[in-house]
């Protein structure tokens, strides 16, 4: 006889994916998803979980506060949120309420670091305005600097704002570009993570693949905005009272007066960390030198933001908050994997009570602490 699986009712506010999905619904549970492009309503959010759902699916779209936790009082038993992030969601509130919430941290390391690379060359060597060259016709000929040079990663310096999973997932990818790293953190620095990665430079320099040693140094915020080359931010987003140290415009006015003119800031971590019209003043007036970023303070990005002067279109790569999303990272149902598996790995984990019930032992659980 097969074994009889517990029913759960579970309410997705987005389709994060139909394998994982199925998952849940080859376990028995019920699944309601809201498959629309667009994020539903806080409403419709909170009317579902009034009707008594067990579990919600949250993406970064959803703000799951007070409200919520209100309307799920003595139903609803585990808020998934398919992203690292959580800023959207109140952890006072879910710790007020009882209410685990889990999130996809580390599937999304690789990913998000590769691409946080990969606009930090297409900015600095000016894909967008040498691709639109050609595609708009005035590609005239070859000349060794007109209409216009980009700037090499190789030999720079490359700091790094935040080195958690992420940033170290970016230093690991970036020693094969034989940069320096400058790296800052409010939190206590990964030593041996830095001491092997400067055994990787040393080696890269002893075989003979660079002609210069290269070094990773752990300094100051002052000291990594103004000696890179390149700024790239992997901090989570804490707003004033969140946390000992709020990141919530960490990058403003006056530490933007800190980079170089020629330094390039990369922001694939969360928009309020940057005041983004003190950036595009930045990059006009040549405080610095250009910026890529994936993320904004609003998104989708406003019809009128000042980032999209096209004084400043040639120095300024935009992306619409694109960087784990790669086809495995999003969808794969392995938890190991991908972000779908995870979620829903975390959410069978409340549900099923595995862990002895105990959400402080469940792996994805992000709030522990109201379960100690
Ligand atoms: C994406 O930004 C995430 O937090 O997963």
């Amino acid at each position: 006889m097969l074994p009889v699986t517990p029913r759960f009712r579970v309410f997705a506010t987005c389709n994060i994916g139909h394998d994982a999905l199925q998952l849940l619904r080859d376990r028995g549970y019920e699944v309601e998803v809201h498959d629309e492009l667009e994020a539903p309503p806080k409403s419709l959010i909170i009317d579902k979980v009034r009707s008594g759902i067990d579990g919600l699916i949250t993406t970064l779209r959803d703000p799951i506060d007070v409200e919520v936790f209100e309307a799920g009082r003595g139903t609803l038993k585990v808020v998934a949120q398919d992203a690292v992030g959580f800023d959207n969601i109140n952890r006072a509130d879910a710790n007020r309420y009882k209410v685990p919430f889990t999130n996809t941290a580390d599937v999304l390391n690789e990913a998000t670091a590769e691409f946080a690379f990969l606009i930090l060359g297409a900015v600095a060597r000016k894909l967008g305005p040498a691709e639109n060259l050609v595609r708009d016709n005035r590609w005239g000929t070859w000349h060794p600097f007109l209409p216009f040079l980009g700037d090499e990663i190789t030999g720079k310096t490359i700091s790094v704002i935040g080195t958690g999973r992420i940033g170290q997932a970016l230093i690991k990818k970036g020693v094969g570009f034989d940069a320096h790293y400058l790296c800052y953190d409010a939190a206590p620095p990964p030593m041996d993570f830095f001491n092997k990665i400067q055994e990787t430079m040393d080696l890269r320099f002893h075989q003979g693949f660079t002609r210069e040693r290269h070094t990773i140094r752990f300094v100051s915020f002052e000291e990594a905005m103004a000696g890179g080359d390149f700024v790239t931010l992997h901090v989570p987003l804490l707003r004033p009272g969140e946390g000992a140290v709020p990141t919530w415009h960490l990058i403003n006015e006056n530490t933007l007066r800190l980079m170089k003119p020629t330094a390039y800031l990369i922001n694939t971590s969360r928009g309020p960390v940057v005041d983004e019209a003190a950036v595009a003043t930045a990059i006009k007036a040549g405080v610095i030198a250009g910026a890529a970023l994936d993320v904004f303070e609003k998104e989708p990005l406003a019809a009128d933001s000042p980032l999209r002067d096209p004084a400043i279109a040639d120095r300024v790569r935009l992306y619409p908050h694109f960087a784990s999303a790669g086809r495995t990272t999003r969808l794969s149902t392995d938890p190991d994997k991908g972000m779908a598996g995870r979620c829903v790995r975390g959410l069978i984990d409340v549900l099923e009570g595995n862990y002895g019930g105990n959400p402080a032992r469940m792996p994805y659980v992000v709030n522990k602490e109201a379960f100690r």
